[in-house]
C-alpha cells in the first residue's frame, strides 16, 4: 500500500456506492471519481446526504454496497492500521467546526499534534499559531470557542484540519451561515491552500452557488438519493439540464407548502383571550 499511496495521485472514487442508515438507502448507485490536486464541491439540497457521504469517506461508516477508494486504495479492504495510516492524511472540516469547548483554539487547534505525536508543548503551541495565522485567527489562540463567531469557529476547524499537511481536505460546508463577506473569505483561505498545496485533493460539500462560482474546479450533483450530474464548473453551467438550471437560478420547482388548512376555531378563540389578558 506504501508505494500505492506516497506515489499516486489522491483522487477519491466512488465505485457502484450505496449508503444510508440501517434500511433507510439515502445514495445509491453512486460511481463517480474527485480528481486529486483540485477543488471538487459537491452539491446538493438540504439533506440530501452530503453530509453522510463525507462520514463514509472517513471510514465512519460502511458502505451498504459498492466502494470507496483513496489513491487508489480501497478504503473497507484496507487492514486497521493500513485504514488509519490513510485516514491521518486526510484533514476535515466539520459542518459546525467540531470544537472542543473546554479547550482554548490553540489546544483545539493542536490536538492532531498533541494527541499522537511526542513533541514539546511548546513547539506544538507554535505549529497551533502558524496555521491560526493562517486563517487570521492568531489573536485568539487563548480564547474559548463559546468566546468566538460562528465564522471565527469554521475557520478555527480549518486551520485544524491542515495542521498535518493533509493530502485530502474535506469540508463540510464551509460557507454556510457565514455572510457574504466572511464567506468569500473562507472561499480565498481555500484558494489560498490550494495554490500552496497544490497537490491537495480539497472536496468541499455546499449549497452556497456563489462559493460553487468561486472555487469549483469539478462538480457532483446529487439528487433524488443518485448522483445526477459530475463534471467541470463550465461543463455545469453549460448544461441545459432542467434541474441544473432551476437550481443554478436559485427557483423553487412549484410553490411551497400548504397554507390553505385554517386554524381550529377553538384555538384562535384561546389565543385571543390569552393576547388580550
Ligand atoms: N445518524 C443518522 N441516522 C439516521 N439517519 C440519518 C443520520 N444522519 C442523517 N440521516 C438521514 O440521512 C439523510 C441525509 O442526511 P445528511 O445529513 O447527509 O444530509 P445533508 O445533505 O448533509 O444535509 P444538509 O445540507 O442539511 O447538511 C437525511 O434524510 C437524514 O435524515
Ligand atoms: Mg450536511
Amino acid at each position: 500500500m506504501e508505494t500505492c499511496l506516497e506515489d499516486a495521485a489522491w483522487d477519491i472514487a466512488f465505485t457502484s456506492l450505496r449508503i444510508g442508515y440501517g434500511e433507510h438507502v439515502v445514495l445509491d448507485k453512486i460511481t463517480a471519481r474527485l480528481p486529486s490536486g483540485k477543488i471538487s464541491v459537491i452539491l446538493g439540497g438540504s439533506g440530501c446526504g452530503k453530509s453522510t457521504l463525507l462520514r463514509h469517506i472517513i471510514g465512519l461508516a460502511r458502505p451498504m454496497q459498492g466502494s470507496i477508494s483513496i489513491g487508489g486504495a480501497d478504503l473497507f479492504s484496507l487492514t486497521r492500521r493500513d485504514f488509519r495510516r490513510l485516514r491521518r492524511q486526510i484533514g476535515v472540516l466539520f459542518q459546525d467546526g467540531a470544537l472542543l469547548g473546554a479547550m482554548t483554539l490553540a489546544q483545539n487547534v493542536a490536538l492532531p499534534l498533541s494527541e499522537h505525536l511526542a513533541l514539546p508543548r511548546a513547539l506544538v503551541r507554535r505549529e497551533a499559531l502558524r496555521v491560526l495565522k493562517m486563517v487570521e485567527l492568531e489573536d485568539f489562540a487563548d480564547f474559548y470557542p463559546h468566546q468566538l463567531s460562528g465564522g471565527m469557529r469554521k475557520r478555527a476547524g480549518l486551520a485544524r484540519a491542515i495542521i498535518t499537511n493533509p493530502r485530502v481536505l474535506l469540508c463540510d460546508e464551509p460557507t454556510s451561515g457565514l455572510d457574504p463577506v466572511t464567506a468569500a473569505r473562507m472561499d480565498a483561505l481555500l484558494l489560498s491552500l490550494h495554490a500552496q498545496f497544490p497537490a491537495m485533493t480539497i472536496v468541499s460539500v455546499s449549497h452556497d452557488l456563489m462559493s460553487l462560482e468561486r472555487i469549483a474546479d469539478y462538480v457532483l450533483v446529487l439528487k433524488d438519493g443518485l448522483l445526477h450530474f459530475a463534471g467541470d464548473l463550465a461543463a455545469l453551467k453549460a448544461s441545459q439540464d432542467p434541474y441544473l438550471t432551476m437550481f443554478l437560478s436559485r427557483q423553487a420547482a412549484t410553490s411551497l407548502g400548504d397554507f390553505s388548512e385554517s386554524m381550529d376555531e377553538r384555538v384562535v378563540s384561546e389565543l385571543a383571550k390569552w393576547f388580550r389578558a
